[in-house]
């Protein structure tokens, strides 16, 4: 007896070295659907999931009563180093999107210089490497200048693919001709991501802002400026064979058109514009709701709410932008577009689901699933064994308030302050190491994202 014993003991420490962490009684959103099981992290990856002795563990977690979802992507943030770290760098803005449950960014272009050569592509990733708190891929901007340079840009380690914006907003970049568009599509083979508002418009229709209202922001970039924009978008995206990502899709036009073309288009939208209305929000909010694309009248809401019923929609995107308070005190128009949104993704949405307006399911397809399916992430965005334990551990009874206090970026401030939610981010995991757990930032660090269709070659 005692002899089993004593094998039994040697054979669970040999299992122990191999087992780095064990989250023990959480229900998993799985592939499958939710299941009530165990999950075993070796080596940053899954390598079991079902009923598995503690005794085989090094370090557990005891996730009863929570649930587990493969770790939220975020592809849409702004973290705005280099250049602009008075706003946010890449070490806040990580440690923000921890705090929120979320496990990778992808970061845009619109930095200062802009991302949009090799060497500055190589810069970030350089600067992220043992200081961001979760794993990161970068854009690259587009501009008429680096056509030619794109197909090799978009496959360079750490790029997440290549964005375009048709209309102006922070910062300098801006691809407004048909042409130089056409050229773009022309020469990559990768998903590209585009914002779509149609600059001319946007110029045309400057007079329309009321300085001081800045719920004329609304207004001035109207619903038919983002139409324009994202019809041209498919119009060129079809003609070329190619595939396109539509950022924060906010109209219900737009959203009709798309589900006409979800051969070559995916769809992003935002929690603010599933979340906020003008134009009370700029009563509310005043700058703090300036954005682009604009928030909309409540006419688009249900639409953006029935689109992402009906699948059209693939991903949630926060586009985090953050603008310190005094720049967004200035009087309108004079005030940064942009709102912080990486912390609150999580919590916003998961009291929609709370709300009954899309299921837990819904929102994993939209944050993991999605993300996974439309960018080519490699080994990443499900809870299966071989992938990446990237986990998003959450209370779906927890009530708290959002508050500008728990706001880790460097802004300080959310949209959502003084908002009561239910559903609430508790850890975050990110490839095995704890990132945050009950508010505490742990000791991640960040890698590249991969992508299947641009793996680095091993020697
Ligand atoms: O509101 C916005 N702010 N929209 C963008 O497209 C850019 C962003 C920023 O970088 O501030």
């Amino acid at each position: 007896m005692k002899r089993a014993q004593a094998c039994k003991g040697r054979l669970s420490r040999r299992l122990a070295e191999t087992v780095d962490l064990l989250i023990k009684g959480a229900t998993l959103l799985t592939p499958a659907g939710e299941a009530l099981a165990d999950i075993a992290i070796r080596h940053g990856r899954i390598a079991r999931i079902g009923s598995i002795d503690p005794a085989l563990a090094g370090k557990v977690i005891d996730a009863a009563g929570l649930h587990i979802l493969p770790g939220v992507i975020d592809t849409q943030v702004h973290f705005r180093e280099p250049g602009l770290e008075h706003k946010e760098d890449l070490e806040s803005g990580s440690r923000s999107a921890v705090m929120g449950g979320v496990t990778a960014v992808f970061e845009m272009p619109n930095t200062k210089p802009a991302t949009t050569s090799a060497e500055a592509l190589a810069d970030k990733v350089a600067r992220a490497r043992g200081r961001m708190h979760c794993d990161f891929a970068f854009f690259v901007g587009a501009t008429r200048d680096n056509v030619e340079q794109l197909p090799e840009l978009e496959k360079l380690p750490g790029a997440a693919g290549i964005k375009a914006f048709m209309g102006s907003s922070t910062g300098d970049l801006l691809v407004d001709d048909e042409e130089t568009l056409a050229r773009i599509l022309a020469v990559i083979s990768r998903r590209a991501a585009f914002h779509a508002e149609d600059e001319a418009r946007l110029k045309a229709r400057a007079n329309i802002r009321r300085e001081g209202d800045a719920a004329s922001h609304s207004e001035w970039r109207d619903a038919e400026a983002a139409f324009a924009a994202t019809q041209k978008l498919l119009r060129l995206a079809t003609a070329a064979g190619k595939r396109v990502h539509v950022l924060h899709v906010s109209t219900r036009g737009e959203m009709e058109l798309l589900a006409r073309h979800k051969d070559v288009a995916s769809v992003e939208v935002t929690p603010q514009h599933l979340t906020l209305v003008a134009p009370e929000a700029y009563a509310a909010l005043g700058t703090r709701a300036q954005m682009n694309p604009p928030l909309r009248d409540a006419s688009h809401q249900p639409a953006l709410w029935g689109a992402l019923a009906q699948g059209v929609i693939d991903v949630l995107g926060s586009d985090h932008a953050p603008h310190t308070l005094e720049e967004k005190a200035q009087t309108y128009p004079a005030s940064p577009s942009g709102m912080p949104g990486v912390q609150t993704l999580v919590p916003v949405m998961l009291d929609h689901v709370n709300a009954g307006r899309l299921s837990l399911a819904r929102f994993v397809d939209l944050t993991s699933a999605g993300p996974q399916r439309v960018f080519g992430i490699a080994s990443k965005g499900r809870i299966a064994v071989g992938y990446d334990a990237d986990l998003t551990i959450v209370d779906l009874k927890a009530e708290r308030v959002i508050e500008d206090d728990w706001i880790a970026s460097r802004s300080g401030w959310t949209p959502f302050a003084g908002r009561k939610v239910t559903g609430w981010p508790i850890g975050t995991i990110v490839r095995g190491q704890v990132a945050m757990w009950e508010g505490e930032l742990g000791d991640a660090s960040g890698e590249p994202v991969r992508f299947g269709e641009a793996l680095p070659k091993s020697d």
